[in-house]
């Protein structure tokens, strides 16, 4: 916990808590941590096109979301650093597939050209494979300190997220939705807590798993992240239209051009920060029980809708 001005709480108040800090912090842990699980060997293309999206920056908001929800629940960094990477690995898959012509056709991410523009659509297409794949294999060889049946556990949880059931399914209604104006209010809640909202809600579950949490605190955590997850997809629909290339690293105003489903354009903007909100104070409310402890994923749920990329 990190105190603004380094001085002691008054007595009964909390110390506050800074975000920036406590998010600057963990992203070069996490940035390390993502270096030396992905070393570069033969054949050394795939590696480099695996690296070059792994390594390209991003907020790292699902490790840190993974490995501020083991600590919360008494667990360690360690313990969950492995499945924390393999969360950053399973999204960065999620984006250089989403990225690829056949999908949202998009030529730039994280500041950089696309994983397809760089390497062409067939090693983009293995490297997403690939980091899907090591994902698994990284959180069964390298999670440390963990029982067997939680490791199992996760690795269930997280099978689940990015399947047909999840990620995928979400990606597959995405895309169905293209170009048709009449989408209703369920199919776009469908598509925005599936493609986004089921790994999110892994990066929280498996945290708490890890870290050893009940079943009641595992349903708990469960309800922040998926109010926080759908709050996550509104406002990536939002800044599609607010924000510029620059702040987003990525091309802006791309969803009305290609007739997305999203929020903004079934409600209109202001309705559709009013929703955000709204989800992020349900999302926090699970969290009273954990009081102070909880201040990180408090935090957390509020830049949710202040972010700006
Ligand atoms: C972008 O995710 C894709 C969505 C699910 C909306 P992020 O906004 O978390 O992207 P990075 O990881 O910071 O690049
Ligand atoms: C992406 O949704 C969801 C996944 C990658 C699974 P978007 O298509 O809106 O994400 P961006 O805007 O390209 O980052
Ligand atoms: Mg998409
Ligand atoms: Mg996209
Ligand atoms: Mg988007």
């Amino acid at each position: 916990m990190v105190a603004t001005d380094g001085r002691p709480a008054p007595k009964g108040e909390s110390p506050a808590f800074d975000l920036s800090t406590y998010l600057k912090e963990r992203c070069i842990q996490v940035e390390a941590a993502l270096d030396l699980s992905l070393p570069l060997t033969y054949p050394e293309k795939i590696y480099e096109a695996m690296r070059y999206s792994l390594l390209a920056g991003g907020k790292r908001l699902r490790p840190i979301l993974c490995l501020a929800t083991c600590e919360l629940v008494g667990g360690t960094v360690e313990m969950a650093m492995p499945t924390a990477c393999a969360l950053e690995m399973i999204h960065t898959m999620s984006l250089i597939h989403d990225d690829l012509p056949a999908m949202d056709n998009d030529d730039y991410r994280r500041g950089k050209l696309t994983n397809h523009k760089v390497y062409g659509e067939d090693i983009a297409i293995l490297a997403g494979d690939g980091l899907l794949a090591y994902a698994f294999e990284y959180i069964a060889t390298q999670t440390q300190d963990v029982t067997a049946g939680r490791v199992l556990q996760v690795i269930a949880r997280l099978g689940r997220a990015v399947s047909a059931s999840g990620l995928v399914g979400g990606q597959v209604v995405d895309l169905e939705s293209e170009g048709k104006p009449d989408i209703q209010e369920e199919t776009l809640t469908y598509i925005h807590t599936h493609k986004t909202g089921a790994l999110l809600e892994a990066c929280v579950v498996c945290g708490g798993i890890l870290g050893g949490a009940t079943d009641s605190e595992v349903e708990r955590l469960s309800r922040y992240a998926q109010n926080i997850g759908l709050a996550f997809q509104i406002v990536d629909d939002i800044l599609d239209i607010t924000a510029t290339q620059e702040e987003l690293g990525k091309t802006a105003g791309k969803d009305l051009l290609a007739q997305k489903a999203t929020y903004p354009s079934l409600w209109g903007l202001e309705a559709s920060k009013a929703k955000a909100n709204e989800l992020v104070e349900a999302a926090k409310a699970e969290l009273e029980p954990f009081k102070e402890k909880a201040q990180p994923l408090n935090a957390i749920a509020d830049f949710i809708t202040t972010r700006t990329h």
